[in-house]
């Protein structure tokens, strides 16, 4: 068999198509397989290559909702940034499509799965704590729960993902909403370096020195590379105060004023996520709270003066309360799709928009299918959090706080997946236009990267930035390795 493919191989070698993104139909089973073996040929034996239905490849393509799974031709696992090298040489010699994956929580399919060659992160899994930089080299595998675990014992912590199963990787190149971006800004701010291997296979150590490379990769995602390691700033941790409480929705209009008032409150500790959901013909309020002390100051006093049916808040370790959000199977959950619907200000026209939207919605699609549910997540951040950090891909605009707000919508049925995409930008349309009446100035409100649902215009999320992501990315890839890959494109 594998002498078979290889002997194909010679025959099957494809002409780069300078600039035309490669459809996988281009490439039969056999020019896949081929470029499989050959990648095997390849890597050192710190890497491997894996086949179906070996239960390493079914891992390594698994994703944490089974709309962003595709069965890919094979899987690598690579163990060293020069085999990562060596494979990118491969696909971008035979203009192979292939995918990245680090948590695999992506909810855009083929942002990091493919039919080509998939290549999972997961070996990339250090975290190794440098006490006299202040810092923590931190593999592109891992998610940021096995992270804080590590960091638990140290004392310090990193500027990282709020609930259980969520990759680093991502999350840090879409730019990185944390509890703790209120007092330290996005996790692209808190990074010190990264370890990227750039198209043309060649690795690099990327630092500020760097201005192109610096600018693209925060917020940029896999435009310019594979990252193997990110080196970020640690930051002391203590105990702190957090939990999560379910109300009634006879609360609604309390919560509504404590959303209102959080915000005028400042405390940068304090970070809290609202979210509105309807399920199973109801629609619930769910909130996170989280204070970066052991025991809060008075700001959730509104808030805790509230009945509640379900919940409690702790003092607790950071490490342990992440674990704790772990509400669905860490793979191959339920179709999902986010969207994004940013705001500058959580009003009572907005509050009452959103409420209407997960309702209507909601209700419309659980007609359709029993299993639906509709997700909006407020998240009140502080007006400094863009204030944090230089210029970046992500955000475009940094003189102002964008409360981002992501949309989810869960279901069964593929047959729906295209209804469940219009209900998306139906409702980050109504939104904004209930914004934009509400006398916000959201015309520059960029929407987070790591929330927009596909078919998301680049200029929606990268504003004024998308030429100067377009030049560096033409420098740094000129034969488009990158675009063999799915996710945003410069
Ligand atoms: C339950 C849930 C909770 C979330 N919570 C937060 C949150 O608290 N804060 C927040 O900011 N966002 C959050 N998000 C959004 C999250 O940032 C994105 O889903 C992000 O894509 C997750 O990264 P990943 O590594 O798990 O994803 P993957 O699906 O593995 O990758 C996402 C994208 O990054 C690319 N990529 C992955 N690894 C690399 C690499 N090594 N080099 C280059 N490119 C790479 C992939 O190719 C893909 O395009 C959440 C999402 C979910 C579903
Ligand atoms: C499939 O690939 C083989 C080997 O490269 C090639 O000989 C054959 O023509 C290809 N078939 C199709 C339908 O493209
Ligand atoms: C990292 O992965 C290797 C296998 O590639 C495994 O042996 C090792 O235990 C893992 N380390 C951690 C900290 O998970
Ligand atoms: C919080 O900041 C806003 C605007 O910057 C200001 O109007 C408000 O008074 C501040 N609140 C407190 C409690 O300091
Ligand atoms: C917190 O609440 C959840 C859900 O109500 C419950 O399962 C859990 O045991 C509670 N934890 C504590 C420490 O009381
Ligand atoms: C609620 O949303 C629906 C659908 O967008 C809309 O038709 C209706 O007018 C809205 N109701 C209110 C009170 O805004
Ligand atoms: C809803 O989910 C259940 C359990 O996962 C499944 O058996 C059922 O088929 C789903 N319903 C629809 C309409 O897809
Ligand atoms: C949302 O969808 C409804 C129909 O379901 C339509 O009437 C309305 O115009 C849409 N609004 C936006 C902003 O897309
Ligand atoms: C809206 O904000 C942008 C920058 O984010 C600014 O350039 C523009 O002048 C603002 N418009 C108004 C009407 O304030
Ligand atoms: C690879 O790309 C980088 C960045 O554009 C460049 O500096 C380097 O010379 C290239 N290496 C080779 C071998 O072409």
């Amino acid at each position: 068999m594998a002498l078979t493919t290889l002997l194909l191989c010679v025959f099957s070698l494809i002409l780069p198509s300078h600039g035309l993104p490669e459809a996988v139909e281009n490439h039969n089973s056999s020019d896949l397989l081929c470029t499989c073996n050959k990648i095997a040929a390849a890597i050192s034996g710190a890497s491997q290559v894996f086949f179906p239905p070996a239960p390493e490849y079914s891992f390594d393509i698994e994703h944490a909702y089974s709309s962003s799974n595709e069965a890919s031709a094979c899987s690598v696992e690579p163990g060293s940034a020069e085999d990562v090298s060596e494979i990118l040489r491969i696909l971008g010699s035979t203009r192979t499509p292939f995918a990245v994956k680090g948590g695999g929580h992506t909810t855009n399919p083929g942002f990091s799965s493919t039919r080509g060659v998939h290549i999972a992160m997961s070996r990339f899994n250090e975290t190794k704590v440098n006490s006299m930089s202040g810092t923590v080299e931190v593999g592109a595998g891992l998610t940021w729960d096995q992270v804080y675990e590590v960091l638990e014992p140290t004392g310090v912590n990193v500027v990282g993902g709020r609930v259980f199963g969520v990759g680093v990787a991502g999350l840090t190149l879409g730019g990185g909403l944390s509890y703790l971006s209120n007092q330290y800004g996005l996790t692209v701010d808190n990074v010190a370096g990264y370890e990227l291997v750039l198209p043309n296979g060649t690795v690099t150590i990327v630092t500020s020195d760097d201005d192109d490379l610096w600018f693209g990769l925060r917020g940029g995602l896999n435009n310019f590379g594979i990252v193997t390691k990110f080196i970020f700033q640690t930051h002391p941790q203590g105990d702190i105060w957090a939990g999560i409480v379910y109300y009634a929705e006879n609360e609604l209009d309390a919560i509504k004023e404590a959303v209102i008032n959080f915000q005028q409150k400042n405390d940068t500790k304090a970070s809290i996520i609202v979210n509105l959901a309807y399920s199973s013909d109801q629609f619930l309020i769910l909130v996170y709270y989280f204070y970066d002390a052991p025991t809060p100051s008075q700001v959730f006093e509104d808030f805790l003066a509230i009945p509640a049916t379900e919940g409690n808040v702790s003092t607790t370790s950071f490490s342990d309360f992440v674990k704790s959000l772990n509400f669905q199977p860490v793979f191959n959950g339920p179709r999902t799709f986010y969207g994004g619907a940013p705001v500058t200000q959580y009003s009572h026209a907005i509050f009452d928009a959103f409420v209407n939207q997960t309702k209507f919605w909601g209700a419309h699609l659980s007609t359709l299918d029993k299993n639906v549910t509709v997700i909006s997540s407020l998240e009140p951040f502080d007006k400094g959090l863009f204030s944090h950090g230089g210029r970046s891909a992500y955000p475009p605009d940094r003189s102002h706080a964008v409360l981002p707000t992501s949309l989810a919508v869960q279901w069964s049925s593929a047959s729906l997946d295209e209804t469940m995409a219009f209900a998306l930008r139906n409702i980050s349309n109504t939104i904004h236009a209930t914004a934009l009446a509400d006398g916000q100035n959201v015309s520059h409100a960029a929407v987070y990267v790591n929330y927009a649902l596909f078919g998301t215009p680049l200029k929606d999320m990268y504003g004024g930035n998308v030429e100067r992501l377009r030049q560096i990315r033409a420098a740094i890839d000129p034969e488009d390795v990158m675009g063999l890959t799915g996710g945003w494109k410069f």
